[in-house]
């Protein structure tokens, strides 16, 4: 199989111009109810993200078949949780499990990484 690292250092710049670019568009138009996706997208989607590819690049005995199932817990996870915090942020109270399923979705993720980090560290 090979190795999530990969996946998790490209995605992460990827979410890091994303986060950036709203953060720009927040402050060019001076409306600032997107903070919570942009903050999250910023510190979930290219801090932690790229973190943990730094960490399985660097123990690779960490990088097996539960690394594919935080990475995909946490894109989906993040996915989700940003779907619901943009859809709250307009007030739109139906994109509530949107943000429930993404918030449970991205606790799973990192407790699938807290026990591998736990086992090789
Ligand atoms: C081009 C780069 C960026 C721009 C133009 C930008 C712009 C902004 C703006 C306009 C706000 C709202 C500030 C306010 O309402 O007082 C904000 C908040 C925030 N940004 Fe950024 N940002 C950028 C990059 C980043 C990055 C790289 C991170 C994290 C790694 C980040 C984390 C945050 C956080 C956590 C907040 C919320 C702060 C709070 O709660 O007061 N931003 N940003
Ligand atoms: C299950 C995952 C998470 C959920 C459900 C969540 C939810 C929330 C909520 C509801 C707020 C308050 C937003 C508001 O006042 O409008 C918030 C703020 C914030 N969270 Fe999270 N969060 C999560 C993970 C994280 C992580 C992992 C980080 C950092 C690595 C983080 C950094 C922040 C920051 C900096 C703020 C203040 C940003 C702002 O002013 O909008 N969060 N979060």
């Amino acid at each position: 199989m090979s190795p999530s690292a990969p996946l998790f250092l490209r995605l992460a710049p990827v979410l890091a111009l994303l986060g950036m670019c709203l953060g720009i568009v927040m402050g060019i138009s001076q409306d600032h109810r997107l903070q919570t996706l942009h903050a999250h997208v910023n510190l979930i989607g290219w801090v932690s993200m790229f973190l943990a590819g730094l960490y399985y690049r660097l123990v690779p005995a960490a990088d097996g078949r539960l690394a594919y199932w935080h990475f995909g817990l946490a894109t989906l996870g993040l996915a989700s949780l940003g779907t619901g915090l943009a859809g709250l942020a307009f007030g739109e109270r139906s994109f509530e499990p949107f943000a429930v399923v993404g918030s449970l979705l991205t606790i799973a993720a990192m407790a699938v990484f807290a026990w591998i980090v736990a086992r090789t560290s």
